[in-house]
């Protein structure tokens, strides 16, 4: 993969540092032996609200107005949502004699007297008006989903971007919207390579960004085809972005059905929850998306809601929700905007929840790794139809099992006390209990590199052998510097498997790290990771801690 490093640098820089979050403490403790690593930005999973799910070809400005109001008016916003996202639907797929796309003035009218009918930079001052941020979508492909929907009749919008990437790229950016979703429909009908597209498309988004000073976050839809986690985590040198690894929660609209009617069900979001496990994949603003938020729609009871909402936040998903933000109900709304497990989701560290037990089949044990030392969240889960006990020990979450561990549960906000080497609840039939637990985080092992390229030499990074892992997944810190003002890039094989792509960002002139959980295909001593350059130049990797 080629990167257009000058196009796009300044802008990518100005995003970068317009999602500042810093890395806690948690990432001076590990390395105390070497330089004591610099606080890094790490931009956090995206929190909004999308229109395909409850609204689908109907959205239009008025729906956008009355969404946007009530993500305002329901508390929402204040509870951490952010993008108003204008799913497909938008666009009939006419362009004029230039190529560029043009908008129905009826379905986007102006809003405020001094501006035009079909502008879509309108609507987008509406919602930045709010405070709120703005998103958009179209198609890799030369024609868009609508295409294979043929009942929905005419008017149906039936083309993508596919040829005009440069142009809609910079138009999207123009006229102001912050966020892009790029599905793959007509993609899939072309049989395009999704690397390859998605590639030339981040670097139109940076393109963009450069003339306009406007950065596009990067939503890639193409439902897991291609195993995205091997290579969409900072596509063509994005610096964050989210794609997905599977298909819709919710089933494909039915011709003549309303929106309303769409229902939702409980196997499905745990379906997609499952197939957005990637941990290797995930870490400092590169996020797995299991799909928006199916959390509030018919087919849902509220406690389902609440094991939803931990499923998501235990990934460290984008909390983007489909559901229709006039009608939620009190319920709804009070499990949209717990706090705590906001905090969960939107944890600094940006790491994916791992299954750490299955003491029998349907009765499920996850850990999240938190960036307070010694922190994690857990979520119980019991998949079954009837109730079931369910225990978790400090030992499985890679704390001391021998020390005693605080527990707090997150729904309820009871404190459960300082708890001896394990907690165990009786957790109903298709529900969940979600902590929070502190207890004493066990020594990591540090790790000097075997072999150090010499600078400029692009065949090897880093290299450190015999290894140690207790663990299927392994939190890994890796302390580097790189004193560019741009992301570094490079990938690591562990025992040679498919490589991950990690993000190195700036560190000035001290040192950084960054938290991957690297999979190990064999516990023991003799694991080998190799760090080989993504691109030139390369981070400098100091060393690694492993947990
Ligand atoms: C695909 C995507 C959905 C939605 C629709 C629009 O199915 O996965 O999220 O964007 O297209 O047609």
């Amino acid at each position: 993969m080629t990167e257009h490093r000058s196009p796009g640098a300044g802008a990518r820089k100005r995003a970068w540092l317009a999602t500042l979050a810093l890395m806690p403490a948690m990432l001076q403790c590990a390395a105390s032996a070497q330089n004591a690593p610099e606080a890094v930005a790490v931009p956090l999973p995206p929190m909004g609200w999308s229109s395909w799910n409850s609204f689908s070809n109907t959205v239009d400005s008025a729906v956008i107005e009355s969404q946007a109001k009530a993500m305002v008016a329901t508390g929402m916003k204040k509870a951490g949502y952010r993008y108003i996202n204008i799913d497909e639907g938008w666009w009939l797929g006419k362009r004029d004699a230039q190529g560029n796309i043009v908008v129905d003035p009826k379905a986007w009218p102006a809003i405020a007297p001094r501006e035009r009918d079909g502008d879509m930079a309108n609507i987008v001052r509406y919602i930045h008006g709010l405070g709120l941020k703005a998103g958009i979508y179209t198609d890799a492909g030369a024609d868009g989903c609508g295409t294979f929907s043929p009942d929905l009749g005419p008017g149906y919008p039936h083309e993508g971007s596919e040829g005009h990437y440069e142009q809609d790229f910079l138009q999207f950016a123009r006229w102001g919207f912050d966020y892009v979703k790029v599905d793959w429909c007509g993609g899939a009908k072309e049989k395009l390579d999704p690397a390859v597209q998605y590639a030339e498309i981040a670097r139109a988004i940076a393109r963009a960004a450069e003339a306009t000073g406007h950065r596009l976050y990067f939503s890639i839809c193409n439902w897991g085809v291609n195993s995205p986690w091997t290579w969409a985590p900072g596509i063509g040198g994005a610096p964050a972005d989210i794609w997905r690894v599977s298909g819709d929660i919710v089933a494909p609209i039915v011709a003549n059905t309303k929106n309303a009617d769409r229902k939702a069900s409980f196997d499905g979001m745990l379906k997609n929850f499952d197939q957005g496990i990637h941990p290797q994949a995930q870490h400092t603003g590169f996020y797995n998306d299991p799909d928006m938020m199916v959390l509030g729609m018919p087919g849902l009871d509220d406690a389902q809601n609440r094991v939803h909402m931990s499923l998501w936040a235990m990934s460290g998903a984008p909390l983007i929700v489909g559901a229709d933000l006039a009608k939620l109900g009190d319920a709804t709304l009070v499990t949209l905007t717990n706090a705590e497990v906001i905090s969960v989701d939107q944890d600094a560290l940006g790491l994916q929840a791992v299954k750490v037990a299955e003491p029998a089949a349907g009765l499920e044990v996850w850990s999240k790794i938190l960036s307070r030392p010694g922190e994690r969240a857990v979520l119980l889960l019991n998949r079954t139809g009837s109730a079931a006990s369910i225990t978790v020990r400090w030992g499985q979450l890679g704390l001391d099992g021998s020390a005693a561990a605080h527990a707090t549960n997150l729904w309820s906000g009871k404190d459960l006390g300082e708890l001896k080497d394990s907690f165990t609840a009786t957790v109903p039939a298709t529900g969940a209990v979600m902590l929070r637990v502190h207890g004493s985080e066990t020594r990591p092992v540090a790790y000097k590199p075997s072999g150090t390229a010499s600078p400029g030499e692009m065949k090897r990074v880093a290299r450190f052998t015999s290894v140690a892992s207790r663990f299927h997944y392994a939190p890994i810190q890796i302390v580097y510097r790189n004193p560019d003002k741009t992301i570094r890039w490079a990938e690591l094989r562990v025992n040679g498997q498919t490589a991950t792509r990690i993000a190195f960002p700036p560190t000035g002139n001290g040192g950084g790290a960054v938290w991957i959980q690297a999979l190990f295909d064999r516990d023991g001593p003799n694991n080998m990771l190799e760090f080989s350059p993504a691109e030139s130049p390369a981070p400098e990797i100091q060393s690694i801690a492993v947990e």
